[in-house]
């Protein structure tokens, strides 16, 4: 039970220092000065989620520290034995209070010390709080299980070999990576960096702060995700602290001496059911009532460390194993192969290279068949390019044309995954590099084939019996087999093109997010992707075919009520029992009337203008105000959690192309303002959408955007001018 005392002194003087912190900013700022972590709807999530307080200004801290000061237990005397863990707890807990002060008024410092970036810049490891376009992102991977948890590292390891080792694990385990603190001034993120690791949310390595309060900020995160996802109320700590220990599978791994400060971190982790797993030796405390697993593990070795707190936490994770030479997992993805690390590269517009999924009869597919044709990457020199064209054949009583395009899409993971490879784009417009370290390490061209062999086999073996995959970088056959994948390619296209939801009898549902949205019902149709983007009609069915029993099931469209808007009995009766009875209708062509619900990973948000008869749309990264008085992240508070706001709809980017855009409100017509770096990466789509509904190329022209205004007022006179369509349409009311 020492450690409770160590924790109990630790909170103190983390208490005190977030005290004189309080009083310098008070003196210098004043009370009414704002304080916020960036671009968050969740002002400091841990005492927002915790206590309901929402600090925006310097004053709001006060009774804020207050409550801290009053969860504080005596300073106990040295090695005084208590007899339960309730004390430490609530030492953890206003350590967590106390920590998020500190780092907030950090944000008041010219220049912050973070970067406020997803990853490192100019030098500059330390990231700081995730914003909520971040979470919302890697929200998702919690929510569909591409990332099973996260562990919070505080300290260094004694090598940085050994940091490496510890951090190339956990990525492969898939778990996210949040780091902070130091140990005899050196913390395991700077150690990374010394050793070339690529950091920042794209590799799961984050390094969060090297100050021991920023070890916050995984709690901050693990917060937000409780209060984003799993629509649990600010100030409902309970059910924070419950949805955490049930559903966030996290730990924290000390490395190298635990002080005071350390053990008051870990207490404030044990209440959200976080375990801590140390290397060096500190005291074990078993506390009776608040749960049965340890919370406290010492001695690890480094070698046994993350295989450890995994048993500890109780996390199950599978890993197919792939028979590549290098590291392999999701974690990997993000990783980029610039081009002075690169060995090789096809494609990127330089060398012929494409990806073809082909449907064979049986005898034409000799199943773990993989065979390269032409030279391997070993006979081009360093820097390298050479012609790729990845030709895999799939044989299966199950296996549609129509799954084609959806395997094909997963190959941009699948190889992206291989530590040292990169992959972009799809179809003839691939782009692909190994990098030195790769290459050295043995990764060639067959590789690519042993990826594909094992991830769809163990992906679609629910349709796909057998797997043949051939490898071309012989040019002249590349050429020739890129037209027929273009034959290809032009089929699925104008396939698709037919497709509409008049065509079809079945929409599909998805309720994948319903682990963390549990009313949320997702109804994807052929012409509307799932709002999180990721899902289309054919992925959902396709999805369904290769598990019948998962969350994308089949919604058969009958009993029509109104076919303008889009609503049918059966549709509303699937909704209405899959929402738990929350949902009783659902229009799909409006937002203005029983619109469809949003979980919390939308890519764009629509909001109706009515200043303006119109709409707006906001996409996740952007940043900024807009002309409903409110940022994404105010919004998305408001829209998601799988209820009803009419007026309000998350959706995903493609939807602006559907020729079902909002029908029933007046399509297309009626998009009044977008952010402009979002209408540029739609233009192509939206001219097209545009021309055909008659209202010219030019309409795109006439949406507003930030540089035009963030205020209906703003906006309104440059519709006017430029004769936007919406002004003169219907009134929306
Ligand atoms: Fe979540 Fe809907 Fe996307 Fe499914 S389609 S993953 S429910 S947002
Ligand atoms: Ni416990
Ligand atoms: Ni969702």
């Amino acid at each position: 039970r020492i450690i409770a005392a160590a924790a109990i002194r630790g909170a103190h003087r983390i208490v005190s220092r977030a005290e004189e912190a309080l009083k310098e900013a008070l003196a210098k700022y004043g009370p009414d000065h704002p304080v916020a972590f960036p671009n968050t709807g969740y002002y400091l999530p841990v005492i927002y989620g915790i206590t309901g307080i929402a600090v925006e200004k310097i004053g709001d801290m006060i009774p804020v520290l207050e409550q801290a000061k009053a969860l504080l237990p005596p300073e106990p005397e040295p090695r005084l034995w208590l007899p339960y863990l309730g004390p430490a707890l609530d030492a953890g807990m206003a350590t967590l209070f106390a920590d998020e002060i500190i780092e907030a008024l950090k944000y008041l410092e010219d220049p912050p010390p973070y970067t406020m970036t997803s990853a490192p810049v100019n030098g500059n490891i330390w990231l700081g709080a995730a914003d909520d376009a971040i979470l919302r992102k890697r929200g998702i991977e919690f929510v569909d299980g591409t990332a099973p948890g996260f562990a919070a590292i505080i300290g260094a390891a004694p090598t940085n070999e050994i940091a490496v080792r510890i951090a190339r694990e956990l990525q492969e385990k898939s778990l996210y990576v949040f780091m902070s603190a130091s140990t005899d001034g050196k913390s395991m993120a700077e150690q990374l960096a010394e050793e070339g690791v690529e950091l920042g949310w794209d590799t799961r390595l984050v390094p969060f702060g090297k100050d021991i309060t920023a070890t916050v900020f995984s709690l901050g995160f693990a917060t937000r995700v409780a209060l984003s996802f799993g629509n649990v109320k600010p100030g409902d700590f309970r059910r924070v602290l419950l949805y955490n220990k049930n559903r966030v599978f996290a730990f924290v791994i000390a490395l190298g001496h635990v002080d005071d400060e350390k053990y008051a971190q870990a207490a404030g982790a044990i209440n959200f059911g976080f375990p801590t797993i140390a290397d060096t030796d500190i005291p074990q405390i078993l506390p009776y009532g608040v749960c049965t697993y340890e919370h406290v593990v010492s001695n690890v070795p480094h070698d046994k460390i993350v295989s450890r707190a995994i048993e500890v936490r109780g996390l199950k994770i599978t890993v197919t194993k792939v028979p590549v030479p290098v590291a392999y997992g999701p974690a990997f993805e993000g990783e980029s192969v610039r081009k002075g690390d690169m060995h090789v590269e096809f494609g990127g517009q330089r060398t012929p290279a494409f990806e073809l999924v082909r449907t064979r009869e049986a005898h034409e597919v000799e199943d773990g068949k993989i065979e390269v044709i032409g030279p391997d990457v070993d006979s081009v020199p360093e820097g390298g390019r050479l012609p790729l064209g990845i030709v895999v054949d799939v044989y299966g009583r199950k296996m549609q044309e129509d799954f084609e395009p959806v395997i094909e899409r997963r190959f941009h993971y699948f190889i992206n995954y291989a530590q040292g490879v990169w992959h972009m784009g799809q179809r003839d417009i691939i782009w692909v590099r190994i990098s030195k370290a790769a290459f050295k390490a043995g990764f060639r061209v067959r590789h690519f084939g042993d990826i594909l062999y094992a991830k769809i086999k163990s992906e679609f073996a629910n349709v796909i019996d057998r797997v043949q995959v051939t490898i071309y970088t012989d040019e002249e056959k590349v050429l020739a087999l890129r037209e027929e994948a273009r034959q290809a390619y032009a089929r699925r296209d104008a396939r698709l093109k037919e497709l509409s939801d008049e065509a079809v009898d079945t929409f599909y549902s998805c309720t994948l997010c319903q682990t963390f949205a549990p009313t949320h019902v997702c109804i994807v149709l052929p012409e509307r992707v799932g709002l999180c983007g990721a899902v289309s009609w054919l992925d959902a069915k396709a999805a369904y075919e290769i598990n019948p029993h998962g969350c994308n099931q089949p919604v058969p469209k009958k009993g029509v009520i109104d076919e303008w808007k889009g609503q049918w009995e059966s549709c509303n009766q699937f909704i209405y029992e899959h929402s738990r009875g929350t949902i009783e209708r659902v229009n799909f062509y409006t937002i203005m009337e029983y619109p469809l619900t949003s979980c919390g990973c939308f890519e764009a948000i629509m909001v109706i203008l009515p200043e303006c008869n119109g709409f707006m749309i906001v996409n996740r990264e952007y940043p900024g105000m807009t002309p409903c008085g409110m940022t994404f992240s105010t919004l998305a508070g408001s829209v998601g959690g799988g209820v009803q706001t009419p007026g309000f709809m998350g959706i995903g980017k493609a939807y602006l192309a559907s020729k079902k855009f909002v029908r029933a409100d007046g399509g297309l017509a009626r998009v009044v303002w977008m952010p402009k770096e979002f209408k540029e990466q739609m233009r192509p789509v939206l001219e097209e959408r545009a021309e055909e509904e008659g209202l010219g190329r030019d309409f795109v022209d006439k949406i507003a955007d930030e540089t035009v205004g963030v205020t209906a007022e703003e906006i309104l006179p440059f519709l006017e001018e430029k004769g936007h369509p919406a002004l003169t349409m219907d009134p929306l009311f």
